[in-house]
């Protein structure tokens, strides 16, 4: 989970409080921070302990928080009871039209939960978007969070997609076998646009909604090429990418990263609908295949949650989810303005 910093100002209150800086973050900072202190990722700490030293210094900084630029990107609501922040939700422009807004750090104290604070804190910032002009709230939740799932849902959110990152501690002593009746081809670096028509063909539109597929994940221009040939040269750097070819285009696809300098071998694999359940066993285990020999890290796969057969295919292989994230959403409606 991400950690962001935000900052608005409002008069001091009790329950339901517009989020100010100079008076809010540094107890919503220790709030945050014991709540997500298992899930934050290294840039969510490296966040969090920014909020932590900017929360010390805050009553000097009471004018910068306050300025337009900062209220126009990032704003939030806490709840606060006898001086105490008890609950917190942060809200920050997701795009630079203002269309969606996302919605994180949505958090309260354990001995005050179940008590509605965390309904009225949602409730206030989806009032807030529409205020703004917004049309959609968006946030993630890991998917086996029950609780918050249950008090989205009451508020109106809708599912989008799941996505995760699955995990396999070490290279297996003895690869998976090729599959027999799959035909796959290592595919030209020069051919990346096949793999980007296949990676967008492979993940649903409510997904690419969420989060589309970027062409400059797949591009390989003639300066990465010349990267490549090096880093395969001195035995650095290994991409290798393999494929099954359909009659006009790329059923399915799997690209494997080794970096002699970085901790994780990445893979990543997609298959096009209409081809799903005949060639995931087969791409992961190319893509552990490729791998062979190199220095023993986990490797990583970052997956579509909701591709049932790729997510089997890399638990038959030995990959264990570490992560997965429900992206939800809530159009905003001219009636939120007004909602108490
Ligand atoms: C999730 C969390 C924010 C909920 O806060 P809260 O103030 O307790 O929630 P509320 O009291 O407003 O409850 C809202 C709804 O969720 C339900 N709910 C709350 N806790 C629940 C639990 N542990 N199990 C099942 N339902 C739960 C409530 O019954 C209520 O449902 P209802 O409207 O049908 O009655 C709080 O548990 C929390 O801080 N958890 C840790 C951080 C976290 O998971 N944040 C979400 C990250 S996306």
């Amino acid at each position: 989970m991400a950690v962001t910093a935000f900052a608005r100002s409002d008069p001091a209150q009790e329950g339901v409080v517009a989020f100010n800086a100079t008076r809010h973050l540094r107890q919503v900072a220790e709030l945050v921070g014991a709540t997500f202190a298992d899930e934050l990722d290294a840039n969510g700490r490296a966040s969090l302990r920014e909020m932590q030293l900017v929360g010390r210094f805050s009553p000097f900084l009471g004018g910068l928080w306050g300025t337009a630029f900062f209220e126009n990107f990032v704003a939030g609501y806490v709840w606060v009871e006898a001086g105490q922040v008890l609950g917190n939700v942060t809200l920050q422009r997701a795009d630079f039209v203002g269309i969606r807004w996302r919605i994180s750090n949505v958090a309260v104290a354990p001995q005050h939960r179940g008590r509605g604070i965390a309904h009225h804190l949602v409730e206030a910032t989806l009032r807030e978007i529409a205020r703004r002009g917004g049309n959609w709230a968006v946030l993630q939740v890991r998917a086996d969070n029950l609780a918050a799932h249950h008090l989205y849902e009451r508020l109106g959110f809708t599912d989008v997609c799941r996505d995760g990152v699955w995990r396999l501690p070490i290279l297996p002593a003895n690869l998976p076998q090729s599959e027999p009746g799959v035909s796959l081809h290592p595919l030209r670096a020069s051919a990346w646009r096949e793999r980007l028509d296949l990676a967008h063909a492979a993940r649903t539109s409510l997904a690419r909604w969420a989060d589309a597929v970027n062409p400059a994940d797949y591009q390989v221009g003639l300066g990465r090429q010349l990267g490549e040939v090096l880093g395969r040269m001195t035995g650095f750097y290994r991409v290798e990418r393999w494929g099954v070819l359909g009659t006009t285009y790329l059923l399915g696809a799997v690209e494997t990263q080794l970096n002699g300098i970085a901790d994780t071998h990445l893979l990543r694999f997609a298959v096009r609908p209409e081809a799903r359940g005949r060639f995931e066993d087969a791409l992961v285990a190319q893509g552990l295949r490729t791998l062979a020999g190199a220095p023993d890290r986990p490797v990583v796969v970052e997956h579509d949650a909701d591709h049932a057969e790729g997510v089997a295919a890399l638990e038959t292989a030995g990959f264990r989810p570490q992560r997965v994230l429900l992206t939800m959403r809530r159009l905003i409606v001219p009636g939120d303005v007004g909602k108490t």
